[in-house]
């Protein structure tokens, strides 16, 4: 299937000169988003992941159905002052200035192996963010899975030697 052709690029949204991928029109098509969440299943089986970690709030929408398949936990991360109980937190910069993520400090185990699942790699500061997040508990990152990546937003390089998947590229 060519999931690409699912994804609505919306001009100029949410500022004048951004090119914003809608993944929702994949979400709302039951075969786009059933074979998006069993491209990511075959991936997360190959690595071996034992709980899959997603930012929010896209990151739920492709990680959850991932670890449902599975049989698998989720662990989410988490904008500050949204988790309930003790938790850790990782910065990470924006455009204009910083913002932070939180996870649970017990919601991966020593050793774990996780898969990170989120709807988009850009800049990579999330997922550098949530590398470090994971790492912090002792848990070991085996790959991030993406369903889109902005190549020219060199995410990867910040990544580094983790493995990635990601299934549409612009
Ligand atoms: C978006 C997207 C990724 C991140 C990718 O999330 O869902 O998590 O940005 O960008 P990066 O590689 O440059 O870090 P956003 O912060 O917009 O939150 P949302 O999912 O709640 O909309």
């Amino acid at each position: 299937m060519d999931l690409k052709q699912y994804v609505t690029t919306v001009e100029n949204w949410p500022k004048e000169g951004i090119s914003f991928k809608d993944i929702t029109t994949i979400m709302d098509n039951g075969p786009a988003y059933k074979y998006a969440t069993d491209q990511i299943v075959e991936y997360a089986k190959e690595v071996g992941a034992e709980i899959i970690v997603g930012p929010e709030a896209r990151g739920f929408i492709i990680g959850c159905p991932v670890a449902y398949a599975l049989e698998i936990g989720f662990a989410p991360v988490r904008k500050p002052g949204k988790l309930p109980r003790e938790v850790i937190s990782a910065n990470y910069g924006l455009e204009y200035g910083q913002d932070t993520l939180t996870m649970h400090n017990d919601a991966v185990k020593p050793g774990q192996k996780v898969l990170i699942c989120d709807d988009l790699l850009a800049t990579g500061g999330t997922v550098d963010a949530t590398i470090r997040l994971i790492e912090k508990l002792g848990g070991q990152v085996v790959g991030c899975a993406f369903l889109i990546e902005l190549t020219e937003l060199k995410g990867r390089e910040k990544i580094g030697n983790y493995p990635v998947k990601t299934l549409i590229t612009y």
